[in-house]
C-alpha cells in the first residue's frame, strides 16, 4: 500500500521543501499539464529535472499532455522512476511503454473517468501500473466519483487473471473518507493532493492514509490472508 502525495497541491515557491514535507511518502506524484491534453498548465520536464536533484524520495510523473509518444521518453530517461501517460492520447501505447520500461522507469498507463478499461487490458503485460482517474483530470481539489471503483475492481481483477504484478493507482479526490473503498476495490497507490498538502500536517495525514489502506486491503474471497 503505497502513498503518492500530489505537488499540485504543494506551495510551488518552494518545492524542494514541499518535497521534504513528505519525505515519508513513497512517491511524489508530479502532475504534468500541457493546457491542450487538459485545461490547465503547470510543469514540464527541466522542473522535473530540478525535483529529480532534490526529492528524497522517487518520482511519480503523470502526464497529462497530448503527444506522449513523443515528449514521455524523456522523462523516464531524465531519472523519474514511474512515467504515466494518458491512453487517450498515445498513438502506440505499447510500443510506448516498452520505450519508458527500456529507459528505466516504470510504465503507467491512465484513463479518464469515461475511457473503459475493456479494449485495453491486453496492454497489461507492458504495463507496471493503472492509473484510475477518479475525477476529470486538470485540476486537485475536486471531489471523488466513486462510480469510479467499478473500474478499479475490474482492472485488479485483469490484473489477477493475467498473474501479473501490475499496481493499480486512483488519484483524485482520494482522502481519508474514501481511501478504504479504494484500497477494497483493488488499488495499491493512493494519489492524495489536498488531502495531504491542505492538512496541518502532511507527515501525519501520509501515516493515516496508509494505516486505513493497508486495514482494508483487497482480499481474493475465499483466500483467507491472500491478497489478490
Ligand atoms: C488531477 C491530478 C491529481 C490531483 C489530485 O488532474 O491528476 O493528481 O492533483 O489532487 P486531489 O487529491 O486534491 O484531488
Ligand atoms: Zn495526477
Amino acid at each position: 500500500m503505497q502513498i503518492s502525495p500530489s505537488i499540485l497541491s504543494a506551495d510551488f515557491a518552494n518545492l524542494e521543501a514541499e518535497l521534504g514535507a513528505i519525505r515519508n511518502a513513497d512517491w511524489a506524484h508530479v502532475d504534468v499539464m500541457d493546457n491542450h491534453f487538459v485545461p490547465n498548465l503547470t510543469l514540464g520536464l527541466p522542473v522535473v529535472e530540478a525535483l529529480l536533484r532534490v526529492s528524497p524520495i522517487p518520482i511519480d510523473c503523470h502526464l497529462m499532455i497530448d503527444d506522449p509518444d513523443e515528449w514521455a521518453p524523456a522523462y523516464a530517461e531524465a531519472g523519474a522512476q514511474s512515467v504515466t501517460f494518458h491512453i487517450e492520447a498515445a498513438a502506440n501505447p505499447r510500443g510506448l511503454a516498452r520505450t519508458i520500461r527500456s529507459a528505466g522507469a516504470r510504465a503507467g498507463m491512465a484513463l479518464k473517468p469515461r475511457t473503459p478499461w475493456a479494449p485495453y487490458e491486453g496492454l497489461l503485460p507492458d504495463l507496471d501500473m493503472v492509473l484510475v482517474m477518479t475525477v476529470e483530470p486538470g485540476f486537485g481539489g475536486q471531489s471523488f466519483m466513486a462510480g469510479l471503483l467499478a473500474k478499479v475492481r475490474a482492472v485488479r481483477e485483469s490484473a489477477r487473471r493475467r498473474g501479473g504484478e501490475v499496481w493499480v493507482q486512483v488519484d483524485g479526490g482520494v482522502s481519508a473518507a474514501n481511501i478504504e473503498q479504494c484500497a477494497e476495490a483493488g488499488a495499491d497507490v493512493f494519489v492524495a493532493g489536498s488531502a495531504v498538502y491542505g492538512a496541518d500536517d502532511a507527515a501525519a495525514a501520509i501515516d493515516e492514509l496508509r494505516e486505513l489502506a493497508t486495514r482494508h486491503a483487497h482480499r481474493t474471497p475465499g483466500v483467507p490472508g491472500n491478497a489478490w
